[in-house]
């Protein structure tokens, strides 16, 4: 059981009352085992992992560190990899816990790579991250100092997945909640960064998004915003027809230049434009821990420029900007 009490204490001094007085209700009807089929099953694979010590926590490498292979015998470690492998797929990582390295699907480290130079330092900041999957940024931006992470996903498994590492972990300030970023009370302006990474195109409309963002953040705290991008100037923007590298749920790929107006008009100043960046098949593809489809099969065969629907393949750009 996670303890939720030093997060809604942090909330408080953010003078985040607003979402305090919300979240035991959020959180009790996201949990609900009446309302998800599995969830049960995943929680009853958090409940019976072992109790592990370690003294070795990395959270400030590549992949996030939890445990030597000899901090427990062969046969523990043999029992804790059938129950990570039951929270499959592993979409975001790598992990290294007890030994048990975890190839994710995504190199998410390439992308915070990326990124970590061309923010301001994390030290002491309270943090939000939108869409932050099983929460592999937030161990990351922990590791960087944070005074308090947050992440929300909508996705069980996700936060499943989390709690897990968090067990093996043991208490920390980082905390990752099952809500979307609509169910965030409206003009918290509590965080002092807030990231969406990998959510904007997910959005039916990435205007009401922006100032959802905007809205969580203190004046002139940092938005840290990542998505897919098309070449092409100021105005242009695609929208697929139909599915986009065979997901249905991608909406507006603007251009760099349009995404940077939408900002300045949703509010936002200083901005820039620190990374603009092709998907390879390397960053993204099938492992022993994502064993479905992947990358290289969403992309057509003969041109591996466009997806197999015949659009530009992905390319993500990361926008930093501030809140008036
Ligand atoms: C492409 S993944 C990006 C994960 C991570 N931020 C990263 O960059 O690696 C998009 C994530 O957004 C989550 N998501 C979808 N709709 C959302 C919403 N309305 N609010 C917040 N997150 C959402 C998904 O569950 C998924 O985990």
């Amino acid at each position: 059981m996670i303890d939720y009490q030093p997060l809604y204490n942090t909330l408080l001094d953010a003078k985040a009352d607003a979402w305090v007085k919300l979240l035991p209700q959020q959180l009790a009807s996201a949990f609900d085992l009446t309302r998800h089929g599995t969830l049960a099953q995943w929680q009853t694979v958090i409940e019976c992992l072992p109790k592990l010590t370690t003294a070795h926590r990395l959270l400030d490498t590549d992949a996030v560190q939890i445990g030597r292979s000899d901090d427990l015998p062969e046969a523990d470690r043999i029992a804790l990899e059938q129950q990570l492998k039951a929270l499959h797929p592993w979409r975001k990582g790598p992990y290294s816990l007890f030994g048990i390295n975890i190839d994710t699907e995504w190199r998410s480290d390439w992308k915070w790579d990326r990124l970590k130079d061309h923010i301001t330092p994390l030290k002491h900041r309270l943090v939000l991250d939108v869409g932050c999957g099983n929460g592999y940024h937030c161990w990351r931006m922990l590791g960087a100092g944070a005074k308090m992470v947050i992440g929300i996903d909508p996705l069980l498994l996700n936060v499943m997945q989390f709690q897990l590492i968090r067990k093996l972990h043991g208490d920390a300030p980082v905390y990752v909640l099952p809500l979307g970023i609509e169910d965030m009370p409206y003009g918290l302006k509590a965080f002092d960064t807030v990231f969406s990474m990998g959510v904007l195109y997910h959005r039916r409309s990435p205007i009401d998004h922006l100032m959802e963002l905007r809205d969580c953040l203190q004046p002139g705290g940092e938005l840290v915003l990542e998505t897919l991008v098309i070449d092409g100037g100021l105005g242009e923007v695609l929208l697929p027809e139909e599915r986009y590298a065979k997901m249905r749920n991608v909406w507006f790929l603007p251009s760099c230049a349009t995404l940077m107006s939408w900002l300045k008009r949703c509010g936002f100043n200083k901005i820039r434009l620190i990374d603009v960046t092709a998907t390879h098949t390397e960053e993204q593809r099938s492992t022993e821990w994502m064993q479905f489809h992947s990358l290289k099969d969403f992309l057509s065969t003969e041109n591996p420029q466009l997806t197999c629907e015949g659009l530009p393949a992905p390319k993500r750009a990361i926008i930093v900007a501030n809140s008036t």
